[in-house]
C-alpha cells in the first residue's frame, strides 16, 4: 500500500522524460517479474496438487452411517458458533442441508472470511460400515494453496466429533486430490 502511494507520487513529481522512462521501464519490469514469480508459483502448484484448491478424501469406519451422519451434523452445529478461540478454525461452520444422510455445510474462516463449500457423501457396503465421501472447495476463484483447509474443515469435523477416534477409522487421500495434504497431515497429532 505504501510503496504502491510512493510510487505514485514519485510519478507525479517527476515530469522530465528521463525519470518518466525509467517510472515505465521500472513497472513493466515489476509487473514482469510479478507474472514470472506467479506463473512460477501455478505451474508449481499445479505439479503436485488440484489447480483450484480443494479436497476430496475417502473415509471408511465401522459404524452405521446414520451414526457417522448425526455425529457430523451435530458437530458442525456446535461449531456454528461466531465467536472462534484464537487462532481456531472450530467455529464459523454452516448446515446447509441434510438429504437422507448427505450432508451439505460451508466453513468461513474466521480472519478473511473465506468461504468454502462441504460436501460428505455416504454409502455403506454393509450395515455396519460405512463409506463417508467428503469434498470441500474453495469460492474464491483465484485460491489454489489453502495450507491444508480444505482438507481440516473436514479433518477437524472427524476429530471433534470422534469419529477419527475409532480404531476402525481409515483416511485415504492424496497429495494430487487434496492441496497441500502431506504437509497439513504433517503438522497434525497422529
Ligand atoms: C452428495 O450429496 C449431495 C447432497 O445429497 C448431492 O447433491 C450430491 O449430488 C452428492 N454427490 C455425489 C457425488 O453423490
Amino acid at each position: 500500500m505504501r510503496e504502491s502511494r510512493d510510487l505514485l507520487s514519485s510519478e507525479a513529481v517527476s515530469p522530465s522524460p528521463e525519470s518518466a522512462r525509467w517510472v515505465n521501464c521500472k513497472s513493466v519490469c515489476v509487473s514482469a517479474v510479478a507474472l514470472l514469480v506467479l506463473g512460477v508459483g501455478v505451474l508449481s502448484a499445479l505439479a503436485v496438487g488440484p489447480l483450484h484448491a480443494q479436497c476430496s478424501v475417502m473415509w471408511s469406519i465401522h459404524i452405521p452411517c446414520f451414526d457417522a451422519s448425526s455425529l457430523l451434523v451435530n458437530q458442525i452445529k456446535e461449531w456454528t458458533t461466531e465467536s472462534c478461540p484464537p487462532k481456531s478454525q472450530k467455529c464459523l461452520y454452516s448446515l446447509v442441508a441434510v438429504n437422507g444422510d448427505d450432508i451439505v455445510a460451508t466453513h468461513t474462516t474466521p480472519v478473511m472470511r473465506f468461504v468454502d463449500d462441504i460436501t460428505f457423501n455416504f454409502s455403506s457396503s454393509n450395515a455396519d460400515s460405512c463409506e463417508i465421501k467428503g469434498h470441500s472447495i474453495s469460492r474464491s476463484w483465484y485460491a489454489i494453496l489453502d495450507s491444508g483447509t480444505n482438507y481440516l474443515n473436514m479433518y477437524n469435523l472427524m476429530r471433534g466429533s470422534g469419529l477419527s477416534s475409532s480404531p476402525t477409522f481409515i483416511e485415504s487421500t492424496s497429495d494430487r486430490v487434496c492441496t497441500q495434504y502431506s504437509s497439513t497431515r504433517h503438522k497434525l497429532d497422529p
